[in-house]
């Protein structure tokens, strides 16, 4: 389907519930209910992750046994857009470089995006391709403040109004174990979940230092992995996943985030060392979210749950015998997100939608950080509700649209003080 079928297609979809069906009719083939016309994918980002994507695409593809071609790349560098060009062997013209080259992956005729930029980036981008009528694949997380989050939860239910897929990279809720625990405590295996402990404890994935010559936007995009403004601090961008299983585990979103951390040794940027945070999820239920990045401590990665009958500790579940059907998936999660990304989006299976959950989990992350940010108790009612709240509004600067206007004011380079308006008594 040219580009233009394909966006009245995605018209239709909203006008019409038959219209999953009716794509087959309009598509090539079907081959178990998914249309195996070929497929055209554009990335959004082409760093480690962006191409790490792009090839898992590419691979769910050939599990479903459909052609595919990547139609266009962009990043906001051209060493970056090479990279990809390279790796797939892409003509020239497929590459775009720039703040503004996303327009060019949403003005083209890819059906699917994968999106791989720093976070901060995503609400912008998935709407430039909710709007166009493109199937997303967003890399966790999907912003970085609640303003940010808000947006994505509202195109999600804009995608859902135009019959279009967004898939998550939040990768667990792929995974066969993951999947058999959450059948598992469904059925009642631990009872009530009441507690649990959840962690990222590693090290700073990377730094990029400040190159002579570096304009400030261009240092803050290199390093954006230890700015606040661009990842949202770690443990929006790394612990993500585990707020997301909890989530997902104990079927709702919290109430409140009681949160402390501070800096120790990282060398560049904004971001704290080290997060705790009791999570509160009413009725009893507090989760302890820690997460670190300081070499040479110890690491622990992973979830644990205590439950009125039972615990999980990873993916074991010690509680009463209850009879689950096996899950087997055809790949590891993270091909598998793709293989049910396509079929969604083809025609065939549950429609899928993941913009709420991981725009929640992310919001998990953001209220934990705001907590131990400034030292005061954050309610989930202050995020996506309350707009009395300080915390309603906030929206991190410089924003997407100071990169792409050229009006990036550089971030303080030192941490939060927690608490720093509260004076106290000079005895
Ligand atoms: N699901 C997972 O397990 C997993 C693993 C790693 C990373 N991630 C996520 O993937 C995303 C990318 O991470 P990464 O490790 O690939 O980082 P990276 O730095 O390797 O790649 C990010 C790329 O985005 C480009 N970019 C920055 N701003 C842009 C813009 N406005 N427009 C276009 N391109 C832009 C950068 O130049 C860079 O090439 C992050 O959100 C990260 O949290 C997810």
């Amino acid at each position: 389907m040219n580009n233009f079928t394909r966006r009245d297609f995605v018209k239709a979809a909203a006008i019409s519930t038959a219209a999953i069906s009716t794509f087959n009719i309009l598509g090539a083939q079907t081959a178990g209910g998914i249309n195996t016309s070929k497929i055209k994918v554009g990335l959004i980002g082409c760093g480690g992750r962006g191409k790490g994507a792009a090839a898992q695409f590419l691979q769910a593809c050939k599990i479903l046994g459909i052609d595919v071609e990547i139609v266009a790349v962009a990043d906001a560098f051209p060493d970056r857009v090479q990279g990809a060009l390279n790796q797939f062997k892409l003509d020239a013209s497929k590459g775009h470089a720039g703040y503004e080259a996303y327009r060019k992956v949403t003005e083209s005729d890819a059906e699917f995006v994968i999106m791989a930029t720093p976070p901060n980036f995503r609400p912008q981008h998935l709407e430039a391709c909710v709007e166009a009528g493109q199937h997303c694949f967003v890399e966790k997380p999907v912003a970085v403040d609640p303003v940010g989050a808000r947006k994505v939860i509202a195109l999600g239910e804009l995608a859902k109004a135009k019959g279009l897929t967004i898939v998550a990279g939040t990768q667990r809720r792929y995974e066969a174990n993951y999947q058999m625990t959450k059948a598992k405590i469904d059925a009642g295996a631990i009872g009530e979940i009441v507690g649990g402990v959840i962690s990222w404890n590693g090290q700073v994935p990377w730094i990029s230092s400040r190159k002579d010559g570096q304009s400030d936007a261009h240092y803050l995009t290199r390093n954006w992995l230890n700015f606040t403004e661009l990842s949202g601090d770690h443990i929006v961008e790394q612990h993500v996943h585990q707020l997301d299983v909890a989530n997902w585990y104990i079927g709702r979103t919290p109430v409140s985030f009681n949160g402390m951390g501070g800096r120790a040794r990282r060398e560049t940027g904004n971001q704290f060392d080290f997060f705790s945070v009791d999570i509160d999820y009413g009725d009893g239920v507090h989760i302890h979210s820690q997460c670190r990045q300081i070499a040479g401590c110890y690491n622990r990665v992973g979830e644990s749950f205590r439950g009125s009958e039972g615990q999980i500790t990873g993916t074991k579940v010690k509680g009463k015998d209850v009879s689950v059907p096996t899950i087997k998936l055809a790949a590891s999660g993270m091909i598998q997100e793709h293989v049910e990304l396509i079929k969604s989006a083809r025609g065939s299976g549950t429609p899928l939608n993941c913009a709420q959950a991981v725009a929640e989990a992310t919001l998990c992350a953001i209220g934990g950080r705001i907590s131990a940010y400034t030292g005061q108790l954050v309610r989930w009612v202050d995020m996506v509700s309350n707009q009395n709240s300080p915390f309603y509004a906030m929206q991190l600067t410089p924003n997407p649209i100071d990169f792409e206007r050229g009006t990036v004011v550089m971030p303080v380079e030192a941490p939060s003080t927690p608490g720093k308006e509260i004076k106290f008594r000079d005895r």
